[in-house]
């Protein structure tokens, strides 16, 4: 088994989590910077104000990326900071960081894959009634007409929506993440139909803009169901329980990926959302169902399910089991049956946008991050990866979440996800063992995952040679 020779192995970031810089050089307010001084809303009551000051730091971030030897960085454009009220006026400080950095990471032979939205929606748009507004859709494209017509000649990947369900979940629904409201489902499915056309008009805007070949995608977050066993019973009790929409939350799968690749929602789910279903003008499916050139899929999770009497039943988590520092379930098989299920729906090649672990990283006496876990994790997961490819699937890319340590949205910067450490006091970066053990997977083209003689040992004592850098 080995990764195809033109495998993209990459590692992933987004704006308002990494730049800092919150009030500079013209960048407007988004709503998290809103939300950020609610009292309460997040946790220690950090902001993203610093964050891991990327805007300034960001020569010695991409330098890293080029020891690391990643192919593809995953970074994302702040729209407030390229438009600061949103719409209207553009700001050329902003556009030329974004600028800036494109240049470098091609200087460093790390091709940019550009999401247009992570969630830092212009503060300005929001009071104009955010993606609640129809109008929002317009918006949206519009900026993303802005952001093509500046960099497409040196871009050709790009991402629009990053995890419409949790967004219009986390965000608009339970009002944890920003802009921290608890509409009516009803209004939080209309928030998430906009959103969706914004997809449509975004993808149509950014092919009409592009000044060379172009690749565009989205990156909704797959709510992964794995068979208990590999019985083709309990193959189709995952497969079916993956892509239904029958319960009333907005975390699923197909209610999300259905529109945009086959123009409809989910019978299933109009049924189970009823009169709270959004209400959808003639065209709106067609504007929304835009080829797509890739399947972008962030997977970190899910779900053990077997066949039962009465349909899928899921399987309860192991006592003790393998647990991430947030609590998440440690799951490789998620890498290999949420692409395979997704490549045989959708048809399209997958590309994995974000996966990663939150882990307790700290600086040991020695000066140096050791994570274990995370080069445990990482190696589970790529094994499982490689059995889809393996099997037929075809899976192009891998962006590891996260590059850097950084703020974990409602979490602030209590959770480390980052392949590299850094200690904010200072902004001192450390690239931490899952580094290094990343770099010997990247340079083996996958080779080390199932023979870790290849190139040393992963994990044991390696030096990055960078350790007492970028103090
Ligand atoms: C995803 C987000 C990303 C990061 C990771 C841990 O849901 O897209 O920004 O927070 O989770």
């Amino acid at each position: 088994m080995s990764f195809p020779e033109d495998f993209v192995w990459g590692a992933a970031a987004a704006a308002y989590q990494i730049e800092g810089a919150a009030r500079e050089d013209g960048r407007g307010p988004c709503v998290w910077d809103r939300l950020c001084r609610r009292d309460g809303a997040i946790w220690g009551g950090h902001t993203g104000d610093v964050a891991c000051d990327h805007y300034h730091r960001y020569r010695e971030d991409v330098e890293l990326m080029r020891w690391i030897g990643l192919k593809a960085y995953r970074l994302s454009i702040s729209w407030p900071r390229v438009l600061p009220d949103g719409a209207g006026a553009v700001n050329p400080m902003g556009v030329d960081f974004y600028d800036r950095l494109v240049d470098e990471l091609l200087a460093a032979g790390v091709t940019p894959y550009v999401t247009l939205f992570h969630w830092d929606f212009p503060l300005a748009l929001y009071e104009r009634g955010g993606w609640l507004n129809r109008e929002s859709a317009e918006w949206f494209a519009e900026y993303a007409k802005v952001v093509a017509d500046r960099l497409s000649d040196r871009v050709g990947h790009w991402l629009t929506l990053n995890e419409p369900q949790v967004f219009v979940s986390l965000g608009h629904f339970e009002g944890v993440h920003a802009p921290g409201d608890k509409l009516t489902m009803k209004q939080a499915l209309q928030v998430g139909h906009h959103a969706l056309l914004g997809h449509g008009k975004a993808v149509q805007a950014v092919r009409a803009a592009a000044r060379g070949p172009c690749q565009i995608g989205f990156a909704p977050v797959a709510v992964v169901k794995t068979p208990a066993t590999d019985t083709r019973e309990d193959i189709e009790a995952a497969r079916r329980s993956m892509f239904a929409a029958n319960d009333e939350t907005l975390f699923n799968n197909s209610w999300w990926m259905d529109p945009p690749l086959w123009g409809r929602y989910p019978e299933d789910g109009l049924a189970v959302y009823g009169s709270s279903a959004p209400q959808v003008r003639d065209g709106d499916m067609e504007a929304i169902c835009q080829p797509l050139d890739f399947f972008g899929v962030n997977v970190y999770s899910g779900q053990t399910v077997r066949a039962g009497t009465d349909g899928p039943e899921t399987v309860p988590l192991e006592v003790g089991g393998r647990m991430t520092a947030m609590r998440w379930a440690v799951a490789p098989q998620v890498l290999r049956w949420g692409p395979t299920f997704l490549h045989e729906r959708y048809h399209l090649p997958i590309h994995i946008t974000e996966n990663g672990m939150s882990n307790v990283d700290w600086v040991s006496l020695d000066g140096r991050v050791h994570d274990p876990q995370r080069i445990d994790f990482l190696w589970r997961y790529l094994l499982e990866l490689g059995k889809a490819i393996g099997s037929g699937v075809d899976v192009r890319g891998y962006f590891h979440w996260s590059i850097l340590d950084n703020f974990e949205w409602a979490e602030g910067y209590r959770e480390r996800f980052g392949l590299i450490y850094v200690d904010y006091p200072t902004q001192r970066r450390i690239p931490k063992d899952s580094a290094a053990w990343y770099r010997e997977v990247i340079a083996s083209n996958g080779r080390t995952l199932f023979d870790p003689g290849a190139c040393g040992t992963p994990g044991s004592g390696q030096t990055t040679g960078r350790e007492s850098e970028s103090a």
